[in-house]
């Protein structure tokens, strides 16, 4: 049975990209803290509640996923489990401790789950990274998640080069509306191109995207990698993918 495995399947587009798999016929693998109530019954579906940030543990919790599944590995591996942290502040506003948790769940907790991965017998055919624009751009009142991205992107482009076998996608995903997305769009006055973009996604109908057409356009951009020319380890908007998004 074709499987995928799932950071973040509790809420936003992890939860949209476990619902999508099921329906289509997909064993999914999924983690978070909180249990997806709706989703934990459905016989294809293997979920552990854990929290990402615990480190040590993440290979015992991959290898009860995939045991369970008996499975050596999933098709495709979405690190996708992520946070922003408090509404925007301004950079030396920013506690440490507010900062490395970001760092801890968006960068850190990513690498642990795919050593865990990468580790087994088999290796997953695609990783998925739930990249972000911010990488590249930067903008004020965005210090943690900013950081956490660009950092995320900089290890997707080593492991792509280190592990050519494998396909790693790093896909910002763009304006899609999760708890993400709404606590950046609570940004104050001090913060312009943030008020800018909360005046696009609330007068701009169809500007943020819903969690469950994102899984499917990212669904279908894996599918497709080879012809839409999408090079492993290498950060690409979905917008100049799908044209979907305008901002
Ligand atoms: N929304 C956007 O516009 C956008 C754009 C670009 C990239 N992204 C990225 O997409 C990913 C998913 O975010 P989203 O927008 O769907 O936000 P979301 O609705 O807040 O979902 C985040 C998911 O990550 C899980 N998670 C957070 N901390 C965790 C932890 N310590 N341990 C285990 N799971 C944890 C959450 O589950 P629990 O809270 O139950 O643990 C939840 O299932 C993130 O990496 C985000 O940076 C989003």
């Amino acid at each position: 049975m074709r499987t995928v495995l799932i950071t973040g399947v509790s809420a936003g587009i992890g939860h949209a990209l476990a619902k999508l798999y099921l329906s289509r016929g997909f064993r999914v693998c999924g983690i978070s803290r909180r249990t997806p109530a709706e989703l934990v019954d459905h016989p294809d579906m293997i979920f552990v509640q854990y929290d990402l940030t615990r480190f040590d543990g993440i290979s015992a919790v991959v290898d009860e996923l995939l045991n369970r599944a008996q499975i050596a590995t999933p098709e495709i591996l979405f690190l996708n489990a992520g946070g922003f942290g408090k509404p925007p502040q301004r950079a030396n506003e920013t506690s440490i401790v507010e900062f490395q948790e970001i760092l801890a769940i968006n960068l850190v907790a990513v690498k642990a789950v795919l050593d865990a991965c990468l580790s087994r017998n088999e290796r997953p055919r695609c990783v998925a990274f739930s990249a972000s624009i911010s990488a590249i751009r930067p903008r004020a009142g965005m210090l943690s998640y900013a950081v956490s991205k660009a950092a995320l992107n900089a290890l997707a482009q080593i492991y792509g080069i280190e592990n050519p076998d494998v396909f790693f996608a790093v896909i910002g995903l763009c304006n899609v509306d999760t708890k993400v997305a709404r606590t950046i769009l609570q940004a104050d006055d001090r913060f312009d191109e943030l008020v800018a973009l909360r005046g696009r996604a609330t007068t701009i109908p169809g500007y943020l995207s819903s969690p469950d057409e994102r899984a499917r356009h990212l669904a279908a951009i894996l599918e497709e990698r080879a012809q839409l020319g999408l090079q492993s380890g290498r950060f690409k908007e979905i917008r100049e993918l799908t044209h979907s998004c305008s901002n």
